[in-house]
């Protein structure tokens, strides 16, 4: 079979970037450890007041300046309310939904996860400046869905 030069020209440029992006994809998940929020922990969102740890949701101090925030979302509001840690706190928040679909977004973070009934969704953030924080729903949740929101009170260490 004769290739013309271009062909073979393009055709490694074509096998080079897809081992490349292959190359940057595998490293980024096996290395670094990149994934998605993973949600693979389920529960009954009808009895998620009785279920651990969202029986208790609320700010829990587990280590040196290390915080476990467990959420409860239903519409139209976040539980607990009042959230308030101090700088360099890192934070592992878990959330779960009462109803229906929600959003978790705290504003000026790369924390935004997908609050899903049913399921247990998780995020590790490290709070490195002090300040207020608002969380808000960013997913469509019904008529109340632009006032569901709170906020985290960074204060300083
Ligand atoms: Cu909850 Cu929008």
């Amino acid at each position: 079979m004769h290739l013309h030069k271009l062909e073979k020209v393009w055709l490694l440029i074509g096998i080079g970037t897809l081992v490349m992006f292959l190359t940057i994809v595998g490293i980024s998940a096996f290395a670094q450890g990149h994934h998605p929020p993973s949600d693979l922990t389920t529960l009954d969102p009808q009895k998620v007041d009785t279920t651990e740890p969202f029986n208790q949701p609320g700010l829990k101090k587990i280590g040196d300046n290390e915080y476990e925030l467990v959420i409860v979302s239903q519409a139209f509001a976040f539980m607990p309310n009042d959230i308030k840690i101090p700088e360099g706190a890192k934070v592992h928040i878990i959330v779960t939904s009462k109803d229906v679909v929600h959003g978790l977004e705290i504003v000026g973070t790369n924390v935004n996860m997908m609050v899903t009934p049913g399921h247990v969704n998780s995020l590790t953030h490290t709070f490195h400046k002090p300040g207020s924080y608002l969380i808000i729903c960013n997913e469509y949740c019904g008529t109340g869905h632009q006032m569901m929101s709170t906020k985290i009170e960074v204060t300083k260490a």
